[in-house]
């Protein structure tokens, strides 16, 4: 065990009793319930775990909590305000984006952090941003379609 360290998530902070190298998806997942950032491949690589970090798409299996120390984590469940769902969940739901819909809380994340930036994309820049958000029931044209919904 090491000292506490202290995490904010969704605008709450909590004080944690674990190594500083425990990856932040076990954190939210396993210690705070948070079940938003879903597990794929553990490696960086599929966007399943995506989480906001001080407003950046971040994946959260391969993000210590040690690192993720003094930085505003914003998970899915922190992104709908007063019972009013994120413009960009809405969109997605009108869009019907999901399948499994494993793949849909890194999309919904890193789609919230690209449209932060860039609010009134080209197709194919939003088709550059989720490029690495990797979808295995190829539901990508509904994606797309609620990605630009989102931003219009
Ligand atoms: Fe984190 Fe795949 S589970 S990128």
């Amino acid at each position: 065990m090491s000292a506490s360290i202290l995490l904010q998530v969704n605008g709450e902070t909590h004080a944690f009793a674990l190594p500083r190298e425990t990856p932040l998806i076990y954190v939210l997942r396993n210690d705070l319930g948070l079940n938003g950032p879903k597990f794929g491949c553990g490696l960086g690589e599929c966007g399943a775990c995506t989480v906001l970090m001080d407003g950046r798409a971040t994946r959260s299996c391969v993000t210590t909590l040690g690192t993720a120390e003094g930085r505003a984590v914003t998970t899915l469940e922190g992104l709908a305000t007063q019972g009013t769902l994120h413009p960009v969940q809405a969109a997605f739901i009108a869009e019907q984006a999901a399948q499994c819909g494993y793949c849909l809380n890194g999309m919904i994340m890193t789609t919230v952090a690209f449209l932060a930036r860039n609010p009134a994309p080209t197709e194919a820049e939003a088709r550059a941003a989720l490029r690495y958000n990797l979808c295995r029931c190829g539901t990508h044209v509904e994606i797309l379609r609620a990605v630009l919904r989102a931003a219009a």
